[in-house]
């Protein structure tokens, strides 16, 4: 007689580069035996945003149509998997509440929510028409404009600097930054930074170091203005532009875990599961959010990484979905369950400044590759095809 199986539900909260990867680990676990898993992703947007490509759809109308990726393909026609679009509002250790009021149950959760950088970088509208507004808005304004000023010389602000000088190398482009080393990020080679800044003076960007402009109107809500500004550096340099773009601040929304609670402490106080300054939420090397064995997290949400990208999203995230079919194996078999913990991933940068140039460095080798490089792994497309061949598109 066949055993009865009950269905496990897991649910993937956020539908990006840790989300997606959890699924698609899933799903070949599901194909290769796992059939009583059901998944279910809660995504608050009508299409998967590409984030390292927006600079680009920025000043460019056509690649721009690339950048928001349908969900539809995400899971194989006909199977049990759903796709609820909305926002996870409370998390409690069986259960989430979502903005509808619906709650959804779960066996296990992968929390995936990611960061949030401002416009154009990322949106904070949930529909893509809404997004996508807002940048061709910003690609007519930018037109118009004579000059530009990007605050922020992190990798987003060197990015968008270089995208709009290889654009419109006939207009000004100043990239301003508070301290003296561009991209200064814990763990990455100084060659990258050094040679993040010879990089964009040599595309014809004028860097400004050393400088906390302060932008009368420019704010991260309104992160993209088009208004004749004039700001005078410390220097006495006076820089004027037609547009300017914001582009520091990386916030992270976690929120929904203040109702996190174990089944059998109601006294539990949450606010010890996430750090106090960034939001991010504290996980374990199994990526368990400590003291839940089923509630899992990763990407820009979660503790794991020092400098939260993509690729180390791409490598981390799929531990989870390990660790949940571990679990699911061992209590079929009343077993402790064996976890894992992610791979090592080095901490590569490249840094594309349009279509045909970028700057790659690597931690420990610490060499600055060419064009030509930077190029061929990123900066001809900016990994777009690589997301969405990731949510199945062939
Ligand atoms: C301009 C730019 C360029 C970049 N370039 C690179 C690069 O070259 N290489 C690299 O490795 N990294 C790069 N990054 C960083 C990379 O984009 C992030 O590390 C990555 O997006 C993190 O992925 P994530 O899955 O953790 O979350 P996110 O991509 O932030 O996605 C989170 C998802 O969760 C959804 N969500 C959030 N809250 C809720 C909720 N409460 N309910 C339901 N859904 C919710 C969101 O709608 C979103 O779809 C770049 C970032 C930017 C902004
Ligand atoms: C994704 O790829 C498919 C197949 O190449 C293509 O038809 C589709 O237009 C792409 N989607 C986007 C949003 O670019
Ligand atoms: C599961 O294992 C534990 C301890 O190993 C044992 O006490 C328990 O009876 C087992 N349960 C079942 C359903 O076999």
């Amino acid at each position: 007689m066949a055993q009865t199986t009950e269905l496990v539900k897991v649910v993937v909260v956020g539908g990006s580069f840790a989300g997606v990867a959890v699924i698609q680990t899933l799903l070949s676990s599901i194909k290769s035996g796992h059939k009583n898993i059901q998944i279910i992703l809660i995504e608050k947007r009508d299409a998967r945003h590409h984030p390292i490509g927006a600079f680009r759809a920025l000043v460019d109308a056509e690649y721009a149509k690339r950048v928001w990726i349908p969900y539809t393909n995400l899971f194989p026609k006909d199977s049990h998997h759903k796709i609820i679009q909305d926002t996870v509002t409370q998390v409690y250790h069986d259960h989430v509440v979502l903005a509808s009021g619906q709650s959804v149950p779960f066996n296990y959760i992968a929390l995936c929510t990611g960061s949030s950088n401002p416009a154009p970088a990322k949106f904070t509208a949930d529909s893509s028409k809404e997004s996508i507004a807002i940048t061709d808005k910003a690609r007519e304004d930018l037109k118009k404009a004579k000059s530009a000023v990007v605050v922020g010389g992190g990798a987003c602000g060197v990015e968008l600097a270089g995208e709009i000088k290889s654009a419109f190398p006939d207009k000004k482009v100043t990239l301003i930054h508070s301290s003296q080393t561009l991209v200064d990020y814990p763990g990455y080679s100084p060659v990258l930074k050094s040679g993040a800044l010879t990089h964009l003076r040599d595309l014809g960007v004028d860097v400004v170091l050393g400088f906390r402009a302060e932008i009368e109107g420019l704010t991260f809500q309104n992160s993209i203005q088009s208004a004749p500004r004039t700001i005078v550096t410390p220097s006495g340099t006076t820089i004027e532009s037609d547009i300017q773009f914001l582009s520091v601040g990386i916030s992270v929304d976690t929120s929904y875990i203040s109702t996190l609670k174990p089944a059998t402490n109601p006294t539990f106080d949450s606010s010890t599961l996430i750090h106090a300054d960034n939001h991010q939420i504290k996980v374990q090397k199994t990526l368990q959010v400590i003291g839940f064995d089923n509630i899992f997290a990763a990407g820009d949400c979660a503790d794991y990484s020092k400098v939260p990208t993509a690729a180390a999203s791409g490598v981390i995230a799929p531990t989870i979905a390990k660790n949940i079919i571990a679990l699911v194996e061992a209590k079929k078999k009343n077993k402790t369950a064996k976890l894992s913990n992610p791979g090592w991933y080095p901490s590569v940068m490249l840094l594309a400044t349009g279509p045909e140039t970028g700057v790659i460095a690597m931690p420990l080798i610490g060499t600055r590759f060419s064009n030509s490089i930077s190029k061929a792994l990123k900066s001809k497309d900016l990994m777009v095809g690589m997301t969405n061949a990731s949510m199945n598109w062939k």
